[in-house]
Formats: structure tokens, C-alpha cells, sequence
């Protein structure tokens, strides 16, 4: 037995969390570090994420949602919104390979209107490629914030003629990007920030969170190991006792 097996079998495997949500941070910090351009430590979280996703899909986790790019991540310099923009199409493009394998269903989630047709083209293609694949689904979050994600689920409801009195929290799961995919059970956020940063607000009601100061390009399937073993040692009530 290899060592990566010997430590997989630390966790149980009949509790997993069934859907797990990373806020990829510190890519800029790591290159900085490096005295490198922050373009390059966006690369290396890329790659980080074929790790952690193959990772995920290899244990049986049933959906992964990652933050890629936020509603405020426009503020950046152009330069650097640019070069996210054209490395998530890279990778798009190369999805099987550089994705998370040959059997992640891959979807992107977020308000897609500002991006180019050619990026919205191979979002779709992507997407179609990927569907009818059976291991887990990795959803990219991609010009994603939770407020806007609830806003435009209550928006489609309205329109859809639900009366307010009818109105059940399963119809507001239904309108949202993430419909189909189970409650969020973890959070994960590397690099010492200790905030949700608008995401994933309905989804994760119940989730557990779990903080680390490791870098992301520097997250390996270990950190993943000890995060899903924290969250298997949580006394999870649902505000009950
Ligand atoms: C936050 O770190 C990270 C982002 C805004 C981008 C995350 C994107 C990737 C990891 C690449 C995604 C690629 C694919 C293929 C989905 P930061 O830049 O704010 O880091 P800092 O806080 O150290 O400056």
C-alpha cells in the first residue's frame, strides 16, 4: 500500500462531506513571496486545483464548488483580470486533462453576461463534454457573489408566478446556480483570511468552516486529508441539541 492510500484511510469514508467549497486564496501572496509576477502564482493555484480536484473526485466527494473569480474581483488591474480570464480558458480548454479528470462533470456558475462570446462558447462546450460524465461535479464560480446568486434566483421566481404564500426554501434551491447538487457541508479558505467574501450564502447555512494559513498553491491532498478529517470530528447539530 502506497502512502497516499495509507492516509486516505484515515478518514471515514461513510462520512464524507458531500459537497465541499473552496475560496482559492493566496495565489498573489505566494508569488510575491517568490518575488514572481502575481500572473504566475494564479498558474500555480491552477494547477493546485487539477491536484485537489482529481483528489476529490478519486474519494468521492459529489460536488466541489471553487472560487475562481468574485462579482468585486473586477477591481483588479485590468492586466490581472485579463490574465485569470485567459488562464480559466486555458484550462477550460484542456478541461479533461487539467481539470480534475475524465469523469468530472464541469460547470461554470455566475453571471456570464460580461464575458466574450468565444469564452461563453467554451464554457458551453465544456460543460456539454463533461455532462453525461459520472464522478463528481466541480463548479467554477466565475464573476460568482451570493448576494447577486440569491437576487436573481428571487428575480426568476417572481417571474415564474410562485405566490409569496406558496413560497418554500426548496423553490429558492431550485433557482439557484448550484440546483441539483447537495447543501454545502465545508468550507475551506487557505491563507488566514477568516471571511465568506460573498460566497456560496444560501448554500452554506450549515457548512463547517475550516481555515488555514497555507497558501493555496501551496494546498495538497494532506491539507484536503486533515480538513475532511476536522469536519468528520465536528459535533454537527442544525441547531438542535
Ligand atoms: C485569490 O487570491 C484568488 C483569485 C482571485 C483567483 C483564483 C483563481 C485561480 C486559483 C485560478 C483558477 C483557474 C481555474 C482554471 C479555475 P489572491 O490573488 O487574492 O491572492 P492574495 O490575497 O495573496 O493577493
Amino acid at each position: 500500500m502506497n502512502i497516499f492510500k495509507k492516509k486516505v484511510h484515515k478518514i471515514d469514508k461513510e462520512n464524507l462531506p458531500r459537497h465541499i467549497g473552496i475560496i482559492m486564496d493566496g495565489n498573489g501572496r505566494w508569488a510575491k513571496k517568490r518575488g514572481m509576477p502575481r500572473a504566475l502564482g494564479h498558474r500555480a493555484g491552477a494547477n493546485t486545483l487539477k491536484t485537489i480536484a482529481t483528489f476529490c473526485d478519486e474519494i468521492g466527494i459529489e460536488a466541489l464548488t471553487v472560487y475562481a473569480f468574485s462579482t468585486e474581483n473586477w477591481k483588479r488591474p485590468k492586466g490581472e483580470v485579463d490574465n485569470l480570464i485567459s488562464l480559466l480558458a486555458e484550462y477550460l480548454s484542456k478541461a479533461e486533462e487539467e481539470l480534475g479528470g475524465k469523469n468530472v462533470v464541469i460547470k461554470v456558475i455566475g453571471d456570464l453576461k460580461p464575458f466574450s462570446d468565444d469564452l461563453r462558447r467554451l464554457i458551453f462546450e465544456t460543460e456539454e463534454l463533461t455532462k453525461n460524465n459520472t464522478g463528481m461535479t466541480l463548479n467554477i464560480a466565475l464573476n460568482y457573489g451570493g448576494r447577486a446568486e440569491i437576487l436573481s434566483a428571487v428575480k426568476s421566481i417572481i417571474k415564474s408566478g410562485i405566490p409569496a404564500d406558496g413560497l418554500e426554501e426548496k423553490h429558492i434551491d431550485e433557482y439557484l446556480y448550484t440546483k441539483g447538487n447537495p447543501p454545502v457541508d465545508l468550507i475551506i479558505r487557505p491563507s488566514g483570511e477568516m471571511r465568506l467574501s460573498n460566497f456560496l450564502l444560501w448554500q452554506c447555512a450549515y457548512a463547517e468552516l475550516w481555515y488555514s494559513d497555507v497558501l493555496w498553491p501551496d494546498f495538497t491532498t494532506k491539507h484536503m486529508l486533515e480538513a475532511i478529517s476536522d469536519y468528520q470530528k465536528r459535533n454537527r447539530r442544525y441547531g438542535g441539541v
